[in-house]
C-alpha cells in the first residue's frame, strides 16, 4: 500500500475565442455591469466549432507534461471528468489517451458535472493508495458552451470552455489528505441539461442558495474532521461558478478573501474543468508553493459536491 497520491504536475488549455460581456450585450438582453454584479465574470473562452473536449483535454496534458518528473509511458491510469464528451463512446478519456499515444493505461469518464474534478480525483487517489497504480492522470474538460442556448440569458453569461489536468503519483508523504464526495439526485431538476433540448436549464436562485449552503458545511466539516483550523489553509480553490457564492461560502469559514483562487472572471463556469484550471492558473502565477495546505471544493448539477484537503 502507497501512503499517499501528491499532486507533482499541473496544465491547462483555454481556447484562443474569447466572449466578454460586452459580445454578449450585443446578441441577448444583458449588460456587463449586471453580470459582473451577479457573477464576477468578465470574460469566457469558446471553444472553436472543430474543437472537443478531447483536443482541449490534450493540451492541457500535454501542457502538464512540460515540467513533469514522470513521462506519459509511466501513467498507468487515466480519468477524465467531463459532461460533453466528443462520442457517447468510446469514452473521452479513451480518446484522450490514443492522441496522447499511451497504450498501457487504463481510461474512463466520469461525469459528477462541476464536482466531477474532484470525483476523478478520489477515484484515483485511492487507486494510488490502494498500491494498484504509481501514477494516474486527472483531467477535468468541457466544451460546456455547446450546451448553451445563446438566447437564454439566465445561463449563457455564465459559462466557458477549457481544460486543466494534473499528474498524480504516489508519496511517502502527504499529498491528498482526504476526500469527500456526495450527491442528491432529489435536487436533478433544478440544474439540468434534458435530452430533448440538450440545452442547459437552470433555477439560477435555488441553485445559489443551496450551492451557498453545502459549501459552507462542507468546507467547515473537512477542516474539522482532519484536525485542521482554517488559519492552517494556505489557499481555497474553489468551483468557478459565481465570485458571489465563492465569497459568501469563504465568509462561512471566516477564511480572508486573500487566501481564495479567484478565475471566474477570466474563464466563466468551465464546469468540471474549474478547479484544475483555478490550480494551474495559481501554480503558473506562483501564488501556490510546495507545502502549502489546499482546499478544493466544488458543487454541481445533481447535486454533487465534493471538497480535497491536500498538501501541494
Ligand atoms: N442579464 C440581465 N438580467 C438578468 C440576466 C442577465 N444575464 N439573467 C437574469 N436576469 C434577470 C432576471 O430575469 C431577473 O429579472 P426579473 O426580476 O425582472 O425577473 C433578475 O435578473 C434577477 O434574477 P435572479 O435569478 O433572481 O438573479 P440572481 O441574483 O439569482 O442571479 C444568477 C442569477 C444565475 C447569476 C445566480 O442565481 C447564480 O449564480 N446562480 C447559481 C448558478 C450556478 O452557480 N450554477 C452552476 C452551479 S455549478
Amino acid at each position: 500500500m502507497q501512503k499517499y497520491s501528491k499532486i507533482i504536475s499541473t496544465g491547462s488549455y483555454l481556447p484562443d475565442k474569447v466572449y466578454t460581456n460586452h459580445d454578449i450585450e450585443k446578441f441577448v438582453d444583458t449588460s456587463n455591469d449586471w453580470i459582473i454584479e451577479r457573477t464576477g465574470i468578465e470574460k469566457r473562452h469558446i471553444a472553436s466549432e472543430s474543437e472537443s473536449s478531447v483536443d482541449m483535454a490534450h493540451a492541457a496534458c500535454i501542457d502538464a507534461f512540460k515540467n513533469c518528473a514522470i513521462e506519459l509511458k509511466d501513467i498507468e491510469m487515466i480519468v477524465v471528468a467531463t459532461t460533453t464528451p466528443e462520442r457517447k463512446f468510446p469514452s473521452t478519456a479513451v480518446l484522450l489517451q490514443n492522441k496522447l499515444n499511451n497504450n498501457s493505461a487504463f481510461a474512463f469518464d466520469i461525469n459528477a458535472a462541476c464536482t466531477g474534478f474532484i470525483y476523478a480525483l478520489d477515484i484515483a487517489d485511492k487507486y494510488i493508495k490502494g498500491g494498484f497504480v504509481k501514477n494516474a492522470l486527472v483531467v477535468g474538460t468541457e466544451k460546456i458552451t455547446s450546451l448553451l442556448d445563446w438566447k437564454d440569458r439566465n445561463t449563457c453569461v455564465l459559462f466557458g470552455d477549457g481544460a486543466g489536468a494534473v499528474v498524480l503519483s504516489s508519496s511517502d508523504t502527504p499529498g491528498i489528505i482526504s476526500n469527500t464526495i456526495g450527491s442528491d439526485g432529489s435536487y436533478k431538476d433544478l440544474l439540468t441539461v434534458n435530452t430533448d433540448t440538450e440545452v442547459i436549464e437552470m433555477k439560477g436562485n435555488d441553485v445559489f442558495k443551496i450551492a451557498v449552503n453545502t459549501m459552507g458545511k462542507l468546507a467547515a466539516s473537512t477542516l474539522e474532521k482532519n484536525g485542521f483550523k482554517v488559519e492552517d489553509l494556505d489557499w481555497l480553490i474553489p468551483h468557478q461558478a459565481n465570485s458571489r457564492i465563492i465569497n459568501a461560502v469563504a465568509k462561512k469559514i471566516n477564511l480572508p478573501e486573500e487566501k481564495i483562487v479567484m478565475t471566474v472572471n477570466k474563464h466563466g463556469n468551465t464546469s468540471a474543468a474549474s478547479i484544475p484550471l483555478a490550480l494551474d492558473y495559481a501554480n503558473k502565477q506562483q501564488m501556490i508553493h510546495k507545502d502549502n495546505i489546499i482546499m478544493f471544493e466544488a458543487f454541481g448539477a445533481g447535486f454533487t459536491w465534493g471538497s480535497t484537503l491536500l498538501k501541494f
